[in-house]
Order: C-alpha cells, then sequence, then structure tokens
C-alpha cells in the first residue's frame, strides 16, 4: 500500500501527480537544461536532488547510467570529463525524456540512451557504473511511480548479481542511498558484500529529515 510509505515519498509522489497534470517543464541544473516529462523522476525539487551525486562522479572513460529517468547523471558525467556515456532505463518514456534532453544539451554524440531492464541490453564494460535506483522496498501499485518503488530489493539484488560483468578492471560503482526505511543501509551494504563488492560512504547528508549517502564500490 502506498499508504506504508514514508511520508517524504508520499509528498514526492503528491507532488510528481501535481507536476505531471502540468505537463513536461524545464529545470536549469547548473548548465544542464533538464525538461522533465510526466511522471519521469525530478532531478531536483524540495524532495529530491540528484545532482548530490555528482563531485563522485569524476572519470575520464566509459560511463554507464542505470536506471537514468531525465539522463541528468549521464549528462554530469560527460560535462565531468568522461569520455562517452550510456543510459539507460527501464521505462520507454524516461528513455524517450533523457534522449530529447541528451539532444537539448547538444550531447547525441557523447551519450547513447536505450531502453534496459538493468543491464539486459547493455553491452561493454565500464569505467564507472552510476545507479540512482529506486530505494523504497514496498509493493508497486502504481506503475507510473516505478522511479520509487523496489519490492523486495528485487532490482538491487539483479543489480549486484550482475555489475561485475560490465564493469573495467579498475572500475567502481557510484550509488546513492537513503535510509528512508529501518537497516536500509544496512540491507545495500550486506547486498553489496555477498556479491563480493566493498563498499566505501564517499558522502554523506541529511536531506529533508533522513540520511542521504553516496556509496562508491568496488
Ligand atoms: C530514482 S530514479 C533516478 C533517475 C535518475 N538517475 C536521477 O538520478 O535523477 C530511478 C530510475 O530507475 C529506473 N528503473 C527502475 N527499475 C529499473 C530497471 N530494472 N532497469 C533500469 N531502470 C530502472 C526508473 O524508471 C527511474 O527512472
Amino acid at each position: 500500500m502506498t499508504s506504508q510509505f514514508p511520508p517524504l515519498a508520499q509528498r514526492f509522489m503528491q507532488k510528481i501527480r501535481e507536476d505531471a497534470e502540468k505537463g513536461t517543464y524545464r529545470l536549469n541544473i547548473g548548465e544542464i537544461r533538464i525538461d522533465v516529462f510526466p511522471y519521469i523522476f525530478p532531478p531536483e525539487s524540495d524532495l529530491s536532488k540528484s545532482s548530490r551525486i555528482s563531485q563522485e562522479i569524476n572519470c575520464r572513460g566509459e560511463v554507464l547510467d542505470v536506471g537514468t529517468g531525465t539522463g541528468i547523471l549521464a549528462m554530469i558525467s560527460i560535462l565531468r570529463g568522461a569520455n562517452h556515456a550510456d543510459a539507460v532505463d527501464i521505462l520507454p518514456e524516461a528513455v524517450e525524456c533523457a534522449r530529447h534532453n541528451v539532444r537539448l544539451n547538444g550531447l547525441q554524440d557523447r551519450i547513447r540512451v536505450f531502453q534496459s531492464d538493468l543491464f539486459c541490453n547493455v553491452e561493454g564494460s565500464y569505467d564507472l557504473i552510476v545507479a540512482n535506483l529506486p530505494i523504497l522496498d514496498y509493493p508497486e501499485e502504481d506503475i507510473r511511480f516505478h522511479s520509487l518503488s523496489d519490492p523486495g530489493f528485487q532490482y538491487h539484488k539483479r543489480f549486484f548479481a550482475c555489475a561485475r560483468d560490465y564493469l573495467k578492471n579498475k572500475g567502481k560503482i557510484l550509488m546513492p542511498h537513503a535510509n528512508l526505511q529501518t537497516n536500509g543501509f544496512k540491507k545495500l551494504e550486506s547486498l553489496a558484500e555477498l556479491n563480493e563488492f566493498k563498499s566505501k560512504i564517499c558522502n554523506k547528508q541529511k536531506f529533508n529529515g533522513y540520511t542521504w549517502r553516496n556509496y562508491s564500490l568496488k
């Protein structure tokens, strides 16, 4: 039930719903212009700030952005020096939105956007994988809020089981996470360990009464 969601998530869903009713809207995040299509995860709002991971994105090579939404993290990675990025999302609407934004910012020669359920359609290996995945371990009742729910932590489990195959030798993963649920951090860290990843907290911040951490995983 969405009523089980933490109050912050409920407020966020309400905001996404209200914004969607007004149609697509424009955000300016630093020098990046973002058009947020209806129901696509807003990277910047009173309740979200995807760019808080940007300081940790410092890669000169190849980047994979899993769960790209508007395409924000793939675009940040290029502006911070990456050579090329692939950006994937399971939702065709997000793929359309990210493609639009990549073109809007003139980055179509540097970023390829395509539909993929995690790594299913991904080929090759990367120096950096950024993954701001849905983090609420609650049943999903409405696909429009797919950017928030990971029932049974299933995406995270599949992500960690496969991620190593898509990382170059010295490659790493950057993943934000929050303690929106009891043991939220512990669950992520245990899953990483189970799949033989060493996790390091590279940054943490308080936001709207919860703690957000950026994890670096190797
Ligand atoms: C929290 S949003 C993050 C969006 C964007 N990366 C950002 O930081 O603003 C999570 C995104 O992951 C996508 N997603 C959820 N499950 C996925 C899966 N199995 N494979 C790929 N993308 C997925 C959602 O559609 C959503 O766009």
